[in-house]
């Protein structure tokens, strides 16, 4: 079987070709056409502009996926498409995008989920007998699954029974993880998107403490801030990051220009500390919870080395499996929106005239 797969939600517009061969699945291409450059004047995602934008590029990464993968038209089974959650905006783009295509090559449409699709990258290692060894937790599909969900908009643990089968557990309750770094790095002005500039600032504060230690005598990687773990010991799997966020926000407001200035690697060190504590402990607790076999991290922040790190040994220790995509199959690419179709699909393949039930929804939740 041939996917296509289209996803459009924020501001990546992505394209992508997953052929599947006997039960394994193969990435042919994965185009991703990214508009961070653009947003980044703004300080955040502007939504008039990512439609736009993906207007511009939907044909062309399509195109390009298809030719990257020596595919025609003809020869793909299924189309696969996020319809939400979302940007109402951006995702109308992908979704008319692969309502067009399914009419003028008669072909069905898969309606995605983001979130499951987030999680779902992880099965394209999960299931393989055998895999390149390099690859981690690789053919030991063993369920039940606790998944970690951590992007922009999200913060979900998922207990995930069987490829198809997955209930929403516990989320956050206020800002998602993924928000609280970009809001940490905009009140520093250190820009958007903020994950990957926080977390780059908090390595300049180990290295600089390790260069310190060398120097003198060996002692623990110690801050003289500190900022609270919200929630860590809530009696259920939820999470809040807009209390961490403000308590940057107190801690900066008490420093001069010059101390912020100074103290930028320190800050984000800390305030990752906080946010990957909280990750952890609560991802583990709900796998001890559920007789979790298996642990899967995933979404945008699951780019974080700390937390794939922190969350990896935290697992093993536990002796449970532990799958983490790829960093290009963490932040938002077409790849994992066709590689949770096959899976939708190997148990309800649409129909062929599926595409006129087919609608974009920005709040579309997984229960
Ligand atoms: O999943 P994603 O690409 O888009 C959404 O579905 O929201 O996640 C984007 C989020 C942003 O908040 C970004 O700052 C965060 O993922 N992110 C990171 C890292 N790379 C991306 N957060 C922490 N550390 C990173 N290395
Ligand atoms: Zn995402």
């Amino acid at each position: 079987m041939n996917i296509l797969a289209i996803e459009t939600s924020c501001d990546e517009t992505s394209a992508s070709i997953i052929k599947e061969n006997s039960g394994a699945l193969e990435v042919a291409s994965n185009i991703v056409s990214s508009q961070i450059d653009i947003h980044k004047a703004y300080g955040g995602v502007v939504p008039e502009i990512a439609a736009r934008h993906h207007v511009k590029n939907i044909i062309p990464v399509i195109l390009e996926s298809l030719a990257t993968a020596s595919l025609s038209s003809q020869e793909i089974d299924l189309i696969a498409v996020t319809s939400g959650p979302g940007l109402i905006t951006s995702l109308i783009v992908g979704v008319e995008a692969a309502k067009s295509l399914a009419v003028a090559w008669n072909k069905p449409v898969m309606q995605v989920n983001h979130m499951y699709a987030h999680l779902a990258a992880n099965f394209l290692y999960f299931n393989l007998p055998q895999a390149p060894s390099f690859k981690q937790g690789v053919g030991n599909n063993q369920f039940p699954v606790i998944a970690l969900i951590v992007s922009g908009g999200h913060t979900e643990i998922i207990l995930v029974e069987d490829y198809n089968k997955f209930k929403k557990i516990g989320q956050t309750v206020d800002d998602a993880a993924g928000e609280a770094f970009d809001k940490v790095a905009k009140l520093l002005n250190l820009g958007y998107p903020g994950g990957p500039i926080v977390s780059a600032e908090a390595d300049k504060f180990k290295i600089q403490n390790h260069q310190k230690q060398i120097k003198s005598k060996p002692q623990k990687l110690s801050s003289n801030l500190f900022f609270p773990r919200p929630m860590i010991d809530s009696p259920n799997f939820n999470f809040s990051f807009s209390g961490l966020k403000t308590a940057v926000l107190y801690a900066v407001q008490k420093m001069t220009q010059e101390e912020i200035k100074k103290k930028i690697p320190e800050i984000c060190y800390e305030f990752q500390a906080a946010a990957v504590a909280v990750l952890v402990k609560k991802t583990i607790k709900a796998a001890e919870k559920f007789s979790a076999k298996t642990v899967f991290l995933a979404g945008g922040v699951a780019a974080n080395r700390k937390l794939r790190q922190e969350l990896e040994t935290a697992v093993k220790n536990k002796n449970l499996e532990f799958f983490v995509p790829d960093f290009k199959y963490c932040t938002d690419n077409a790849s994992m929106i066709g590689i949770a179709a096959y899976y939708l699909a190997k148990e309800n393949m649409p129909d062929l005239d599926n595409w006129r039930s087919i609608k974009a929804d920005p709040n579309w939740e997984l229960e």
